[in-house]
Order: structure tokens, then sequence, then C-alpha cells
């Protein structure tokens, strides 16, 4: 009985976390424009980690993880992508979907074209367009890249290719250094996100239900208030 109660206890939290109404509002003087979207999960510690990276030097990184992806590491640990050991992307900066036309997530963006940290930890609404059109994500930028072309959106999602960094996912989950699928482009279908951890599987699997299998969809921007559960999964606000 006790533990009936405790199981309905927790679905009932579930439920009420999961139909939560975001409100998102857009910031006055922020970014806004047209982009596009690629994806990545390269299990490297993300730039925005980085304390000398954030705009405000007394704010908060993003946080970094040991193996586990879970045990929060100290901000001086060294990318495992640079070294086959040590920081880690946390697994929960992974793709959340609220309902059908809302998510939450994270990507590694520039806006200039290259390596851009100015915009670490802001966060911004990406209204997909074509196919994928009326659905949105909220993302906060917790990465940069020198391959990123200007508004250009890398949405974090487990299993979606390592990109040019092959040390990370290797050294952290034991995959081949290509990672999960193709280097570039990662799994090909929602079945094979099983060969994920299962910590990675819903993350993975987001690219074939939320997104419908569509392909680096093109997107609208504009910066918004971050949404609390995003700030408290990072650990870093925009400020
Ligand atoms: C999905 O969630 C968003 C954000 O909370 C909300 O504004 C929207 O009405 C929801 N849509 C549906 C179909 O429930």
């Amino acid at each position: 009985m006790k533990v009936l109660l405790a199981v309905v206890a927790v679905l009932c939290t579930f439920e009420a976390s999961l139909s939560q109404d975001y409100h998102v509002t857009p910031l006055v003087g922020g970014v806004s424009g047209t982009g596009k979207t690629t994806r990545y999960w390269d299990c490297c510690k993300p730039s925005c980690s980085w304390k000398a990276n954030l705009k405000s030097k007394s704010g908060k990184p993003v946080e970094a993880c040991a193996a586990d992806g879970k045990t929060v590491v100290k901000e001086s640990t060294k990318s495992a992508c640079e070294e086959g050991a040590g920081a880690y992307m946390c697994s929960d900066q992974q793709p959340k979907v609220v309902n059908s036309t809302f998510a939450l997530g994270y990507v590694a963006a520039s806006f200039t074209g290259g390596i851009d940290v100015n915009m670490c930890c802001a966060c911004l609404r990406l209204k997909f367009q074509g196919d994928l059109s009326g659905k949105q994500m909220i993302v906060q930028v917790t990465n940069t890249g020198s391959d990123l072309g200007s508004n250009q959106f890398d949405i974090a999602i487990p299993g979606g290719g390592v990109g040019i960094f092959t040390k990370g996912c290797s050294s952290q989950w034991g995959t081949p250094s290509n990672g999960w699928g193709d280097q570039y482009g990662g799994v090909s279908s929602e079945s094979q996100c099983s060969q994920l951890p299962s910590s990675l599987r819903e993350g993975c699997k987001f690219r074939f239900t939320f997104m419908k299998s569509v392909s680096n969809p093109a997107v609208t921007f504009e910066q918004v208030s971050c949404p609390s559960e995003i700030v408290s999964a990072s650990g870093c606000n925009y400020s």
C-alpha cells in the first residue's frame, strides 16, 4: 500500500512538471533573426563552462560533469575532449519535450560565425520553419564552435553526431571514436537510440518524435528570458 501511494505521488509530480506553463518573455534589445540548425552530442565540456567565457565574471558557468554524466566537477577540470578524460557534458543538458509544440534544450551557437562566446548562457526561442512550423524550442547557449556559421544553432541532441571532437563519447561511454552512428549526423533511426546509455535515450529520440525526423530545420530566433528549469539544469544564468 505504502509503495503504491509513493508511486502515485511520483506520477503526479511528473505530470505536474510536464504540464507546467512556460511564460517566456522576449528580451528588449535582444538578438533576433533567421538561422540554421544542426545537431551534435560530442560529450565534451561545453565552452560556457569556463568562467572566462562568461560576460559577467561573477556569473556561474554551465555545469560540466564527471564520466557518469551526473556528478558536477570543478570549473578548472579540463575537457575530456582534449585529454581523453576529465570533464564531460552533463546528461541533463539534453532536449526535453513539454508538449507536442514546445520543448526545452541547449545549443552550441555562433552569431558571428566561428567561435563566439559573447552569448554564453543567453536563452533563445527557436521557431522551427517548414515541416516543423508551429513548433518551438527554448534553448540556452551553452557552447560554441569553430565550425559554426553565423546564426547557426547546433542543438545538443544525444546521438546527434560527435562532429570534430572524437575523444569525448569514446572515453565517456566507450563508443567508437566516430560516436554513435555517423560522426556527422549520428544515429539514423529512433531504434538506434537503444545504443545510447539509458540516461541519454529520451534526448536521442527527440529527433525522431518531436522533430519528426526532420534534419537541420531552419528557424527564426529571438532572445528571451531563461525558464527556471533550463537554468536549474545547466547552473548558468545570463546576466
Ligand atoms: C505547450 O506548452 C506551451 C508552454 O507552456 C503552452 O504555451 C502551449 O499552450 C502548450 N500547448 C499545448 C498544445 O498544450
